[in-house]
């Protein structure tokens, strides 16, 4: 088991390993009062895997974006609430991303806020929504507009559960793990570089090291900045470019990871275009290294996923909407070298546009 500690006002562990849903069990046991709010399709692969006994209440939440709506957030408090929690209280959370932006935004205003667990069942959450605090919900406007920081006070990931995620979904997982290597240290890109294959082939040992890595780089940003005003910025690397995409794709035609992956070699493009980028190898580097992970590298292949054109004057366009964008123009985390980034560049909206063509070529 590894265990990664998160520094916040009041710091938490991560846990990553077999074995992992036991602490967790454990954890919730040692509370007088306790809930699961659980995503419904990773409750009935993996939800055996933790047995709180029969006295502790359950709701299972819609699988995946659909939960994130306020609807789903009420049943959630008034299940909590016939479940007569109180204030001392444990909420778990199980599930991918989705499910943990409810559970956890539910613990947050449920009594002014009770303490939760996150027991993260997706790459995508293992690596990142999991930690961190971040809670959300959708609105008809655009996806996380309203939510809370609300730190869980444990996080309990067990690479086995990603056994049997869609191949789709563990792939889109792999984006942001791509996008944790080129924050990170040259150790993680070179374990990828060296073991793509067996990573892919999800190879158990082997996927609790990666997740064990990206959970370290996130734990240091988040205890850097846990309300996202400088340092964990960073995270949102090849982001401004991947939502615009995910925008102009349309809900749910492209998986979020794979506009990450492609959002990441656009912002080394960028970073070349602005004379940021230091280290000239590193694109071809992160290319070659995407396609070994099985995940694109350009525009052309995800509009080809999405079925539709993806235009690059729509794609900037979108990403004037994008809420990290400021008034007075284009910014974005662009890298400068392995490890190291400029957090607030402004680039020239025509420059944004000529990567963007070249993308698409
Ligand atoms: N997903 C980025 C963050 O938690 O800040």
């Amino acid at each position: 088991m590894r265990t990664i500690r998160v520094e916040t006002e009041r710091a938490y562990d991560v846990f990553v390993g077999a074995g992992a849903l036991a602490l967790a069990v454990d954890h919730a046991q040692g509370r007088q009062k306790r809930a699961v709010l659980a995503d419904e399709t990773a409750w009935k692969l993996h939800g055996n895997g933790l047995n709180f006994g029969p006295q502790c209440p359950l709701l299972l939440l819609p699988p995946g974006e659909p939960a994130k709506e306020t609807a789903v957030l009420h049943r959630c408090w008034e299940f909590l609430a016939a479940s007569e929690l109180t204030r001392d209280a444990l909420l778990v959370a199980f599930g991918g991303g989705a499910a943990l932006d409810v559970a956890g935004l539910s613990a947050a205003l449920y009594m002014r806020g009770i303490d939760w667990i996150a027991v993260p069942t997706t790459l995508l959450a293992q690596v990142d929504a999991a930690i961190g605090g971040k809670t959300a919900l959708n609105l008809r406007q655009g996806k996380n507009l309203v939510g809370a920081f609300h730190q869980p006070v444990g996080v309990y990931a067990d690479p086995h559960c990603l056994t049997t995620l869609r191949t789709s979904d563990f792939r889109s997982g792999l984006g942001e793990v791509l996008k944790c290597a080129l924050l990170g240290s040259m150790g993680l890109m070179e374990l990828l570089e060296s073991h793509a294959g067996a990573l892919v082939a999800r190879e158990l040992e082997l996927t609790g090291k990666v997740v064990a890595a990206c959970a370290s780089l996130k734990a240091r940003l988040v205890a850097a900045d846990p309300l996202d005003r400088g340092a964990r910025r960073e995270l949102n690397l090849g982001h401004t470019f991947a939502h615009a995409i995910e925008h102009v794709a349309g809900p749910g035609c492209v998986p979020h990871g794979l506009a990450v992956s492609v959002g990441l070699i656009l912002a080394l493009a960028l970073a070349e275009e602005a004379d940021i980028l230091r280290d000239a190898t590193l694109t071809e580097r992160t290319r070659r290294l995407a396609t070994s992970l099985d995940l694109p590298t350009s525009i052309t292949q995800l509009a080809q996923l999405a079925g539709k054109p993806l235009p690059p004057e729509e794609i900037l366009r979108a990403m004037d909407l994008d809420k990290k964008t400021l008034a007075d123009g284009l910014r974005f985390v662009l890298p400068r070298e392995l490890g190291q980034v400029e957090r607030d560049a402004a680039v020239a909206p025509r420059r944004v546009l000529r990567v963007l063509q070249a993308a698409c070529r």
